[in-house]
């Protein structure tokens, strides 16, 4: 990710998450945030196709975002992503890649049950406003000692 790419970003955001979209100074912070940032783009002839984000903060990793633009949907860019954060995250020694999402967010549940997340804990009515439960996943990297 570059920072070229942050007006394309927060445009992308306004579709993909319509309720707590991140708008520029939200991924200026990001991008400086950087190395404990780790954000990986995806391109295509017509742009910003892709995009995921991890914070690396030493045994425990955390998937900030992962999102694929509507035309890119369903073609397994997704789970492509999702696995470079699972190396990312490996490379960087940490132990677990922990997650939050949206219990009406039937799509990305399945991504990471595929990809090996298990439930964790649920924040019952967390995303407000509409009362949404907010799951809690993890998933087990390479480096887990316990
Ligand atoms: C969730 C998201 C990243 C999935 O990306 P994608 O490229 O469409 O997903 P993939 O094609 O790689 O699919 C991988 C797996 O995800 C699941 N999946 C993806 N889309 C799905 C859908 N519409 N319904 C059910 N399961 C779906 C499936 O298990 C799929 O595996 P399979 O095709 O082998 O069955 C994408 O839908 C998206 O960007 N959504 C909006 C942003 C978002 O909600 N991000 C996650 C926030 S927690």
């Amino acid at each position: 990710m570059r920072w070229t790419d942050i007006e394309e970003l927060a445009a992308l955001e306004r579709q993909l998450f319509p309720h707590d979209a991140w708008a520029e100074p939200t991924w200026w912070s990001e991008l400086a945030g950087r190395p404990r940032r780790d954000y990986v783009v995806e391109e295509d002839a017509e742009g910003i196709v892709g995009y995921a984000g991890l914070d690396l903060g030493g045994e425990v990793a955390d998937v900030m975002t992962i999102a694929v633009a509507p035309r890119a949907q369903g073609r397994g860019l997704g789970a492509r992503l999702l696995a470079e954060l699972v190396d990312r995250a490996e490379r960087e020694g940490a132990e677990f890649l922990m997650l939050e999402v949206r219990d009406d967010n039937l799509a990305a549940r399945a991504l990471y049950e595929r990809a090996g997340f298990e439930l964790l804990t649920t924040r019952r009515r967390y995303y407000q406003p509409g009362g949404i439960d907010a799951h809690i996943m993890r998933r087990r990297l390479k480096g887990a000692t316990a």
